[in-house]
């Protein structure tokens, strides 16, 4: 299918790596899907599968045992794996894009070569900065860390947090100083074996497969050295990453488009009903082409921003769209994926059905889509109001 990729833009190396992690996508995650989302569970050796064809460590340097491909890699394969799972997809993306970054970025050079290596080769991670009171309003966090000697003292809890029944490296946001608002907020990084303990594995709508937990933090003591970067900077370090982690997402909705749009298609032009294949009525036809478009946007708007991000250019504007529109993509794509296969596009067998239960997670989760279009205006406002 030409709209299975119509950019033509990727350099040979990102062709290579996106034909294996189909391979790697269709013959490994595939079987395993259905399973995995009716247990609500990873599969750990997908996990491992993950580590061992070098995909939690994409843009890692290959001195810290990584990939050193580019952010469009990390993009590619974000996509690539949410065609078949995208709770695989997240689980990757998260590991890559937040953290694997954050020590990329901010990390000193000790604290690279110490993190980066157990996170490109065995140990997975995640990002801990919505709490119970704070989503949106993310900086208004209530988690709090302490100098005691050479220690940190961490105390509160965190909800929501992707990976987290199955991580063993946490970035933890905590504010050291709340008479300065959101400049007392700092970045942390902990392991769960410092005593982080799990208060609540949520069960989901969809992306099932995903873990995504609160964590509670009751004195919780980590070396004075896990701190990254400056006291009061983790608000910036937050934002930054996560500009460039809605590329991801938005990715990971591309791809969850495409999916769907692949597994329902084909099933048209094999149904016959008064004589004909349902896919060549016109009104079926007119629908499947619509949606070519909505991904073929989708898709142009997702790597535009990544190719931005990349070549050094402002690009928080174009990922907060990318994001918001392949959510609606997304969603409106693979339920009309549902409708196209009819009634056995809403059993559980053909897998449809749970491309539209994840896609609803696109426009919560890496700021919802309210804040994506409050970024969006804020740009809109610099540049057009008097
Ligand atoms: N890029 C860079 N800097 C930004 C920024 C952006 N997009 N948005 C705000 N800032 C900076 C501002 O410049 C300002 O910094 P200075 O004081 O140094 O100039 C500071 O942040 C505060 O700015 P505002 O007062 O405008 O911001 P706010 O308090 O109204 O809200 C926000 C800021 C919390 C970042 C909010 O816009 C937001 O994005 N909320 C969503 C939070 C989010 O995305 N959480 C995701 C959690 S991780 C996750 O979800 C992972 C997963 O599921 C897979
Ligand atoms: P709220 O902020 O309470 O929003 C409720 C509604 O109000 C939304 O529709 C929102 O758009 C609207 N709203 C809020 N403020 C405004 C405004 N100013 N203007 C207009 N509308 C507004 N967080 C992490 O830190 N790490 C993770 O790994 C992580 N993974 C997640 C995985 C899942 C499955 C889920 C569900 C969430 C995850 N999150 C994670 C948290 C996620 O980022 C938040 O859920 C999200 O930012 C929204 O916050 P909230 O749920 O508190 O909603």
């Amino acid at each position: 299918l030409s709209s299975t990729n119509s950019l033509d833009t990727f350099t040979e190396e990102e062709q290579l790596l996106r034909d294996s992690v189909q391979k790697f996508a269709t013959e490994v995650i595939g079987p395993k899907v259905r399973e995995m989302d009716e247990n609500e569970q990873m599969d750990p050796a997908v996990i491992a599968g993950l580590f061992e064809t070098g995909l939690m460590g994409i843009e890692t340097s290959a001195d810290h045992g990584g990939a050193e491909s580019s952010f469009t890699s990390a993009i590619i394969a974000i996509e690539e794996l949410a065609k078949v799972d995208p709770s695989v997809s997240v689980l990757c993306d998260v590991h890559n894009t937040l953290v694997n970054t954050i020590f990329r970025k901010y990390g000193t050079k000790e604290q690279q070569d110490k993190w980066l290596p157990l996170l490109a080769q065995s140990k997975l991670g995640s990002f801990c900065l919505s709490e119970p009171a704070s989503g949106s309003d993310a900086f208004a966090l209530q988690t709090r860390a302490k100098k005691d000697g050479d220690f940190w003292i961490i105390n509160g809890s965190k909800m929501w947090i992707t990976n987290s029944y199955e991580a063993e490296i946490f970035l933890i946001f905590a504010n050291v100083d709340p008479s300065k608002g959101y400049k007392g907020i700092t970045c942390f990084v902990a392991t769960k074996d410092m005593g982080i303990q799990i208060a609540k594995k949520e069960q989901k709508l969809g992306i099932r497969a995903s873990s995504t937990c609160t964590l509670n933090f009751d004195d919780l003591k980590i070396p004075a050295e896990n701190i990254i970067g400056a006291e009061g900077t983790g608000y910036k370090i937050a934002i930054e990453i996560l500009n460039e982690g809605r590329i991801g997402i938005a990715a990971q909705m591309l791809g969850l488009a495409q999916g769907a749009f692949n597994k329902a298609v084909p099933y048209t032009y094999e149904r016959k009903q008064f004589g004909q294949s349902v896919g060549t009525f016109q009104g079926m036809a007119f629908q499947i082409s619509q949606a070519a478009i909505d991904i073929e946007t989708a898709r142009l708007l997702t790597y535009n921003a990544a190719r931005r991000k990349e070549e050094g250019k402002s690009f928080t504007k174009e990922a907060a769209m990318a994001k918001y529109w392949a959510s609606i993509v997304a969603q409106k794509v693979s339920g009309q994926a549902i409708e196209w296969a009819g009634g056995v596009g809403f059993t559980r067998e053909t897998g449809i059905e749970k491309f539209w239960r994840d896609s609803k997670i696109g426009a919560i989760y890496e700021g919802t889509s309210n804040i994506q279009l409050q970024t969006i205006a804020k740009f809109i406002q610099k540049e057009y109001a008097p």
